[in-house]
C-alpha cells in the first residue's frame, strides 16, 4: 500500500480528513489525535473527479472525501508567510511621499470596504492613518475597539504622551526620540500601537516612521555579517519605575526558521548591557551601530506632522517610530499661568495584530 497519494503523505491526509469522525461537523475542529492514526498507515485513491477525491486508508479501511479546491489550496509550494517580509510590501520614505494610506474616521466607521482597505494597509505596509478622529481624550480606545482588543499595560489602558514634571520615560519629555519600537522589555511585545493627536506642538514634534523590514533587507544586502550578528544575539531590554520591573531578551532582528525577517525590536532607551565575552560583545555593538545608522538614513524615514484628529495605527514589530524635539508657546491664560500644559499631546494605546488580521479576514469573507 503506497504511503503517498496525490503528492500528500498518508499521515498528512489522515490528519486532515474532513469526515465527521475526524472533525466535529459543528465547530470544524479536529477530533482525532495524531496517536489515533495507525503508525505506517497507507492510502490509495478510490475515486477522483475535478470536484472531489475519495481516498481509503490502511490498515483500518477508513475513507475520506477531500474537495479538489481544498487540496489545491494546500498543495506545495506554500505561498509566502504573511507575517514575514515575504508577505509584506516593503517601503522607503519616497514610496509613501504622496501620503499614508488611510481614511477619514466617518468613512472608516460607515463603510466596510474603507475599513478593509485601512486594515489591509496595516497588514501590508505596517501603517495606516485615520483622519478627523475627534480629538477628545479616550477616543484612541474607540479606534482600537473597531478592529480588536486594547492591550492594557503598566502604562494603563491608554497613555498620554505629553511633557510631565517627573517623567519615568523619556517619551514624557520634549526631547527628540530616535526610531524605536515600543515596549521591547515585554514578552510578548504589543504588536500594534495607536497614536492619536489631540494637540500638535507649535514648533517641532514631527513624527517619523521607518519600515524596519525594508531596512533589515538593506542591512542583509549591504552588511551580511552585521545582519547575521543581530539576528543571532539576544539583547536584554529592561524597564523599571516605582511599581514596575520588566525584563525581556530578544534579537534586534528576529528571523523565522526559514531565515526570513519576522520582527524588529529596538529601543535605545531600554537596552541593557550585553553579557557576552568581549569579542562577541564588541561585534554586537559594531553591528548595532551599523543598524542604527542605517535606520537613521533619510531615505528610510518618512516624516509627517500629526495634526489634531490624526490617529496612526502601526505594526510595532515592524515599523519604528520617532519624533523630533519640540517646544510649545502658551496659548491660553491657564497655559501662560502654568496651570495647564502648553505642549504637544498625543494619546496612545496598544493592541495586537492577530485581532486586526482576524477582523480583516472576516471583512474579506463577506465579499
Ligand atoms: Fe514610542
Amino acid at each position: 500500500m503506497p504511503d503517498v497519494a496525490l503528492g500528500f503523505p498518508a499521515a498528512w491526509l489522515r490528519h486532515n480528513c474532513p469526515c465527521e469522525h475526524c472533525r466535529d461537523p459543528v465547530t470544524g475542529q479536529r477530533l482525532i489525535e495524531i496517536t489515533d492514526i495507525p503508525d505506517g498507515c497507507g492510502v490509495t485513491v478510490e475515486t477522483q473527479t475535478a470536484a472531489s477525491v475519495t481516498v481509503v486508508f490502511t490498515p483500518d479501511g477508513h475513507r475520506g472525501v477531500f474537495s479538489g479546491d481544498w487540496l489545491a489550496a494546500h498543495a506545495l509550494p506554500a505561498g509566502p508567510d504573511p507575517r514575514t517580509e515575504d508577505g509584506k510590501q516593503l517601503w522607503r520614505a519616497a514610496d509613501l511621499a504622496t501620503g499614508l494610506p488611510g481614511a477619514a474616521w466617518d468613512e472608516y466607521l460607515s463603510a466596510d470596504a474603507v475599513r478593509e482597505r485601512c486594515l489591509d494597509a496595516v497588514a501590508r505596509l505596517g501603517v495606516a492613518l485615520l483622519r478627523d478622529v475627534p480629538p477628545a481624550p479616550g477616543t484612541v480606545l474607540e479606534v482600537a475597539r473597531t478592529f480588536g482588543f486594547v492591550r492594557e499595560t503598566n502604562y494603563g489602558r491608554l497613555f498620554d504622551v505629553r511633557v510631565i514634571a517627573d517623567p519615568a520615560n523619556l517619551a514624557y519629555t520634549s526631547r527628540e526620540i530616535p526610531p524605536h519600537t515600543d515596549n521591547p522589555y515585554r514578552d510578548p511585545v504589543p504588536t500594534l500601537q495607536l497614536l492619536h493627536c489631540l494637540r500638535a506642538a507649535d514648533i517641532g514634534g514631527d513624527s517619523g516612521l521607518v519600515d524596519g523590514f525594508a531596512a533589515a533587507a538593506a542591512l542583509r544586502a549591504h552588511d551580511p555579517a552585521a545582519f547575521a550578528t543581530l539576528t543571532a544575539i539576544p539583547w536584554p531590554f529592561a524597564y523599571a519605575d516605582k511599581e514596575t520591573e520588566l525584563n525581556a531578551r530578544a534579537p534586534l532582528i528576529t528571523l523565522t526558521p526559514e531565515r526570513r525577517v519576522a520582527a524588529v525590536r529596538l529601543n535605545n532607551r531600554s537596552m541593557g548591557p550585553l553579557r557576552l565575552p568581549a569579542p562577541q560583545a564588541a561585534a554586537a555593538y559594531a553591528a548595532y551601530r551599523t543598524w542604527a545608522a542605517l535606520l537613521a538614513r533619510p531615505e528610510f524615514r518618512l516624516t509627517l506632522r500629526l495634526t489634531p484628529g490624526d490617529c496612526l495605527i502601526f505594526d510595532n514589530t515592524r515599523v519604528l517610530h520617532a519624533r523630533t524635539a519640540f517646544t510649545a508657546a502658551p496659548d491660553t491664560d491657564a497655559e501662560r499661568a502654568g496651570t495647564a500644559p502648553a505642549e504637544r499631546h498625543l494619546q496612545g494605546c496598544y493592541a495586537d495584530l492577530d485581532g486586526l488580521l482576524s477582523t480583516l479576514a472576516v471583512l474579506r469573507r463577506s465579499r
